[in-house]
């Protein structure tokens, strides 16, 4: 449902300042396949997704969403087809509008018909049901100014915000990595279910490799603007946390093992 082909990602090109973030990247991410992404500070994780969303262009290389080429299409036109969450809690939610105002904005995505009064009835309803499921108490809390919410709490409703319109490609750039490790444990059971339920295509980063290996059917280890493994269904299950910190420290020592050694 996403193909990447040799995508390059220069920043500052020609200056002493030049980063090549992604360097001939090439992915390919089917339906419903829940992929967490492990690799370095500075190993172009988080480029790989501005470049996906179209938050920053592209070198070189296509990108092809739901079978249809995105490479040169602006960020809003994608955006109704591609959910994120970011690290931070405080930026997926506008501090000054409540709960219930939060979720209106998300519905409206793409449409026009967000202020009838019917809608807004089935809104109602809508969110209480959302917010019910995810157990947190906060279906009672719908007119509560979201700036009052921990960051657990806030973190869930971004991602519920970022998954209601079902979206082709729910993007998670360290979602927890913010949160303490209740909270973190909480919102990541939330993002499996939503998952499941929903049955959304998710690319998740992760510098936890704990997480790396307990959610999704693949695991994605990048290096220096490519990817180094993509590890899946069978491989995947016989990898183990040693396994991904050895290959860790090996890229630190610049001492790489070979796939085969880390997958074996
Ligand atoms: N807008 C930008 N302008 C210039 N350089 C950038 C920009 N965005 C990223 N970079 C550089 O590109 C490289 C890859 O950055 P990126 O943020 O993709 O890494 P990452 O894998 O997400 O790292 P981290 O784990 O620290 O989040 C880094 O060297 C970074 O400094
Ligand atoms: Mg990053």
């Amino acid at each position: 449902m996403l193909q990447l082909k040799h995508v390059s990602v220069t920043f500052n090109e020609g200056t002493p300042n030049e980063v090549r973030a992604l360097q001939g990247l090439s992915l390919d991410v089917k339906h419903g396949d829940f992929i967490t992404v492990i690799g370095a500070n500075g190993a172009g994780k988080s480029t790989l997704f501005n470049a996906v969303a179209g938050t920053v262009p592209v070198d070189r290389g296509r990108i092809i969403l739901n079978g249809k080429d995105v490479t040169n299409q602006p960020e809003y036109r994608r955006s109704l087809d591609i959910g994120r969450v970011f690290q931070n809690p405080l930026v997926g939610t506008c501090p000054g509008l409540t709960i219930r105002e939060n979720l209106s904005v998300a519905a409206m995505r793409g449409k026009h018909l967000g202020l009838l009064p019917g809608v807004k009835r089935k809104n109602n309803e809508w969110f209480y049901q959302l917010l019910k499921s995810i157990n947190l108490g906060l279906e009672n809390r719908l007119d509560t100014d979201v700036a009052l919410l921990s960051g657990g709490q806030r973190q869930a409703i971004t991602l519920i915000m970022a998954t209601m319109m079902k979206p082709k490609l729910l993007m998670l750039d360290e979602h927890t990595a913010a949160l303490d490790p209740n909270a973190g444990a909480l919102v990541i059971d939330l993002t499996v279910k939503l998952a499941e339920e929903y049955g959304l295509t998710v690319i998740m980063i992760t510098h936890s490799m704990h997480q790396a290996i307990a959610v999704g059917n693949r695991i994605i280890m990048m290096n220096r603007g490519h990817v180094l493994f993509d590890a899946s269904e069978s491989e995947r299950e016989s990898l183990s946390y040693h396994d991904l910190i050895e290959r860790f420290r090996s890229l630190q020592t610049g001492d790489e093992l070979s796939d085969r050694a880390v997958l074996s």
